[in-house]
């Protein structure tokens, strides 16, 4: 595993595009990991790439983009599309959005997160609000904006996606209880998120063989979650739980620096991956899931999302 000195200089060393402009799109871009990927992505491309954040707090997110390098020449889009993921209906709408300007893209980030000590908690469309952000949200995305990245790739150029959650951290799934009706519990969702995502990836890599979809796990980074948590106890520790575990954990830049090798040094070749916090491939460690789960997880989802667009 090379340093992450090493890994910061690695980049300039980087085939790059000279052909394109590339597209990338930040899910949950406006803060941690997701705000880290989008600004070395910015730096790197030297600002000569179009990048879209999705999230919901604008004054976050235009802070973001305005700090973005200037392209050399011509114009760029800095774009934010506003969204409350935890709808599927709102996600409708933000893909519809983005295909409409981006007929392209090259990479598609997801990373937004909830943190919560509440239990269940259904939204207007039926779905466990935890679940809906760490898995339902993500595949939507991913299935809408699929063409886009498909048609990236159809033109040679270069395609990842990545969702930023759990691999290795992840448990046995029920297939007769995928909503988690029956058996929620706040250790159940954050077993079976990583799992889904785990199970998610290698589904889309099927459906395109082309293309890396790659599940990665952020390991234990100062991120700004618990402090903008909806739980008096998380926000009220969460300053205590900082200072004691700072030396263990690693800032948001230096996690998107390890996430970003892992798509451009790890995953080199298509496929579904799981990548470690240091980018690495952890292959199959602590992998639960087969191949029936995986198709049963794949017609749960399209089930759910049916009902969830055509409730309101
Ligand atoms: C990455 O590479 C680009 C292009 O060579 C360079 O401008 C940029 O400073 C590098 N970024 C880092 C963090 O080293
Ligand atoms: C690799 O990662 C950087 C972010 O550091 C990105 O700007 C670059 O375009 C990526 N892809 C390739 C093929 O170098
Ligand atoms: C939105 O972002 C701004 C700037 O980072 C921050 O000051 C504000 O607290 C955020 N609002 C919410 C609701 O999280
Ligand atoms: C569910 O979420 C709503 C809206 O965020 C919140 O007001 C409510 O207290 C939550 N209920 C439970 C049981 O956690």
């Amino acid at each position: 595993m090379p340093s992450l000195t090493a890994i910061r200089a690695l980049n300039a060393t980087l085939k790059r595009s000279t052909s394109h402009i590339p597209v990338a799109i930040f899910v949950g871009g406006t803060s941690g990991i997701g705000q880290g990927m989008a600004e070395i992505f910015a730096a790197n491309t030297k600002g000569n790439s179009h990048i879209v954040i999705v999230g919901r707090n604008r004054t976050a997110a235009e802070k973001i983009l305005s700090s973005f390098p200037k392209p050399d020449s011509g114009s760029v889009n800095r774009e934010f599309v506003q969204c409350d993921v935890t709808l599927m209906k709102n996600v409708h709408q933000a893909t519809t959005e983005i295909l409409g300007r981006y007929p392209k893209i090259n990479y598609l980030v997801m990373s937004p997160g909830v943190a919560t000590l509440e239990g269940r908690n259904e939204t207007a469309e039926g779905i466990d609000k935890k679940l809906a952000v760490h898995y339902y949200a993500r595949w939507k995305f991913l299935r809408d904006l699929l063409p886009a990245l498909q048609k990236a790739k159809d033109e040679g150029e270069e395609v990842a996606v990545m969702s930023v959650l759990g691999p290795g951290y992840g448990g046995a799934i029920n297939v007769d209880d995928l909503a988690l009706k029956k058996g929620y519990s706040l250790s159940n969702v954050a077993l079976i998120a990583p799992t889904y995502n785990d199970l998610m990836m290698e589904s889309f890599a099927v459906q395109d063989p082309r293309i890396p979809f790659i599940h990665s796990c952020p390991g234990f980074v100062r991120t700004p979650i618990a402090t903008s948590s909806t739980s008096w106890l998380l926000r009220k520790t969460s300053g205590l739980v900082m200072a004691l575990t700072r030396p263990l954990s690693v800032s948001p830049e230096e996690c998107a620096q390890y996430m970003w090798y892992g798509i451009n040094s790890t995953a080199t070749t298509p496929g579904a991956w799981r990548i470690g916090e240091k980018g690495d491939d952890l292959k199959k460690k602590r992998y639960f899931g087969d191949e029936e789960q995986r198709t049963k997880l794949w017609e749960h989802t399209t089930e759910v999302m049916m009902g969830a667009l055509i409730t309101s």
